[in-house]
């Protein structure tokens, strides 16, 4: 049986219902599966019991949660010596305007660099806009986001983009990644990341 760690940030709870789905998969695939929220624990310290590591975060005014950068710039060697995959949990991956696309490298630029960690597999993952969750404040920042981008602005409920079956796809492809074929299974599902940190 294959012994994964799913290790993720999450601020209103989309990427936990993320990884609590891929956490079912994967256990419906036969795998062990260790989830650990980063602001819920302080993370494994060590990662040698595991054959594959699925890291994810959320994307907040540009930047991933402060608890999952330091638990991966910690563990970048070891993350790096096995099957991974890093799944950005954000909004900006709907937009069609090259301009958000390029300030989505960016974000992934910087996290490659406060880490030290260049993962071999990146994917962006659509998110939820979830007005429900949100402050006075969050939900008109968030509103005023929406319309600009030609997005939702019915404050009244919450919209949610993710893909479910693509994630379904990408378990299986990951679980079959951490067995005789390492790479290529997680590098055809994700975006590849260059030697800068760009994804491509
Ligand atoms: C205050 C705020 C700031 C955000 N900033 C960004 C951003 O800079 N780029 C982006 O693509 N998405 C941004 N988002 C969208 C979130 O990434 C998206 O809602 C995601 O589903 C949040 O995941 P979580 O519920 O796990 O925190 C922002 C959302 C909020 C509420």
């Amino acid at each position: 049986m294959k012994r994964l760690l799913l290790f993720y940030g999450t601020t209103d709870g989309q990427t936990a219902k993320i990884m609590k789905f891929l956490d079912a998969e994967l256990r419906g695939l036969g795998a062990g599966v260790t989830l650990v929220a980063a602001d819920a624990a302080p993370g494994p310290a060590e990662l040698s019991e595991y054959d594959g590591v699925i890291v994810a975060g959320s994307i907040h005014a540009g930047g991933f949660q402060r608890r999952l950068v330091r638990w991966v710039r910690q563990h970048r060697e070891a993350l790096s010596a096995r099957p991974h995959i890093f799944l950005a949990v954000c909004l900006s991956v709907l937009q069609q305007d090259p301009a958000v696309h390029r300030e989505l490298e960016r974000i992934l630029t910087r996290f490659v660099r406060a880490t030290g960690w260049r993962p071999r597999a990146m994917k962006s993952v659509a998110g939820a806009l979830s007005y429900s969750r949100y402050g006075f404040l969050r939900r008109w920042v968030m509103r005023r986001i929406a319309r600009k981008a030609g997005g939702v602005t019915d404050v009244t409920r919450d919209y949610e983009y993710t893909d479910w079956d693509e994630l379904r796809r990408l378990a299986r492809n990951f679980l079959s990644s951490c067995g005789a074929e390492p790479e290529l299974a997680v590098a055809s599902m994700a975006t590849a990341v260059s030697a800068t940190g760009e994804i491509t």
